[in-house]
């Protein structure tokens, strides 16, 4: 089964970003060890990245066209874009929103999710495996 896992903004630049928050891992490591792990759930999964929030948006409608279920890590995105939460909403499959930092403990900016209402839940905190998690939730929804 295909699983879309979406990231946002500067996702890609791991490698330069403080690595105290985001872990001492770049970019490509991340893709690797996400499709490792959904590859042993049985899932085929297809890691995205954009910077831009119309490009996210066109992903959003091409999972709701297609019912693929999705992961999305929204990055900044999360704290504003009602746009990507819009297009969210019209997923039919389940959404899960990841993060690799625990927002909450952070900058007051970044306690709000526009993204959460319209996710089936959240996993934040956990570094690269807050996507492992989610893969393993998905999986558990989609048996159901
Ligand atoms: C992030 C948290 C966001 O606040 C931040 O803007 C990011 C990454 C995370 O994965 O921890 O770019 O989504």
């Amino acid at each position: 089964m295909k699983v879309l896992v979406l990231n946002g903004p500067n996702i890609a630049r791991l490698d330069i970003r403080d690595s105290s928050i985001y872990g001492d891992f770049t970019y490509p490591q991340l893709v690797t060890h996400i499709e490792k792990a959904a590859q042993a759930l049985g899932f085929e999964a297809e890691v995205r990245q954009s910077n831009e929030e119309a490009e996210i948006v066109g992903w959003l409608h091409e999972a709701a066209d297609a019912s693929t279920p999705v992961i999305i890590n929204p990055a900044a995105f999360t704290h504003y874009s009602y746009a990507i939460r819009d297009a969210a909403e019209l997923l039919k499959a389940p959404l899960i929103e990841v993060h690799l930092s625990n927002p909450i403990a952070r900058e007051e900016f970044r306690h709000t999710s526009v993204i959460s209402g319209v996710a089936k839940g959240t996993i934040a905190g956990f570094g690269p495996n807050s996507y492992i998690l989610a893969l393993e939730a998905m999986k558990n929804l989609m048996g159901k």
